[in-house]
């Protein structure tokens, strides 16, 4: 096994001490210093070649990521989680725009299953003439909100997000890291009847895990038996993540990822929102979604 210190010093972002708090501009989406430049940008979006074997996990972030990079492991491995267990998971999936994910690409076994929260007008061109896989994961944005603003309290990458009021304001204005939610769920809907696109909600895995493992193996034309499909959905139980040092960002250290504020497998839960929103946070919410959304047919959270 890696000792710490290698596994530290390829963290999948950068240490605060290059980073500043003003995120930066590419094609009109907010990055953070460090982890992004517009050179890795423009090598993700114009140079990257895509493998017609690649697999793309794409997600705006706080949408279950990380339960999907999970669960890919296992499908790998067919449920054996000596994987899970002694790899970190950014490494076992980088993610492919930022600085560290195209220097752990180079470690990573092909065919990759690779980790993107670009928008589609960045995501790779190569892409689009290919035969490689998306899953994009989308989550209940009410949801999303409430995980962003714990997690942007821990981590570096992220501003600080003050008060939830304004951090509130700030998510509906898309002026957080990778910008709106809306766009992005917008943007990635366009391809949604591509045969080469997979959609599942945060809410379907947390719903029905099995079924959920079932449809990604029939998409990925992954054969599991029974046993393996159920040893999948263990292993990938918010507990079993919580539990598994590899999985729960617990490597990571202080600097990059403050566990003293918060855990990244935070609650785990749907619905959450409930407990931080008032009525008129909620209403105002549901009015912002219905005129973003208005072009797009999709059941209001
Ligand atoms: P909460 O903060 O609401 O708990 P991402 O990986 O995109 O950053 O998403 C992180 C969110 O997914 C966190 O949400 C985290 O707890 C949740 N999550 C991660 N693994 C999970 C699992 N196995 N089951 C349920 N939720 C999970």
């Amino acid at each position: 096994m890696e000792s710490l210190l290698s596994v530290q010093s390829r963290a999948p972002f950068t240490s605060p001490k290059e980073m500043s708090f003003e995120y930066f501009k590419y094609k009109g989406v907010n990055f953070s210093h460090g982890s992004y430049t517009s050179e890795a940008l423009s090598f993700a979006e114009n140079f990257f070649e895509v493998l017609d074997d690649d697999v793309y996990i794409v997600t705006y972030p706080k949408s279950g990521t990380n339960w999907m990079i999970e669960i890919l492991s296992l499908l790998r491995t067919k449920g054996d989680p000596t994987w899970c267990n002694s790899l970190p998971i950014w490494l076992r999936s980088p993610w492919y725009e930022t600085i560290e994910g195209q220097s752990q690409i180079k470690d990573v076994a092909s065919p990759w299953v690779l980790t993107s929260h670009l928008p589609i007008h960045i995501f790779a061109k190569s892409f689009f003439t290919s035969k490689a896989k998306i899953i994009y994961v989308m989550r209940n944005p009410k949801d999303i909100l409430v995980s962003l603003f714990y997690f942007s309290k821990m981590v570096c990458l992220y501003k600080d997000p003050k008060t939830f009021p304004e951090f509130f304001e700030n998510f509906l204005q898309g002026n957080v890291l990778y910008s709106s939610w809306f766009d992005h769920v917008k943007g990635w809907m366009q391809i949604k009847d591509n045969s080469n696109f997979f959609f599942i909600t945060y809410e379907e895995l947390h719903g029905d895990l099995r079924n959920s493992v079932i449809k990604i193996c029939d998409f990925l034309e992954k054969n599991l038996d029974d046993s393996q499909i159920d040893l999948v959905v263990k292993h990938s139980s918010f507990n079993a993540m919580k539990e598994n040092k590899m999985s729960n960002y617990t490597l990571i250290p202080q600097d990059f990822m403050d566990q003293t504020k918060g855990s990244f497998l935070r609650k785990g839960v749907t619905g959450d929102w409930k407990n931080h929103f008032t009525v008129a946070q909620n209403e105002y919410f549901d009015e912002v979604y219905a005129e973003k959304m208005k072009d797009l047919f999709m059941e209001q959270f």
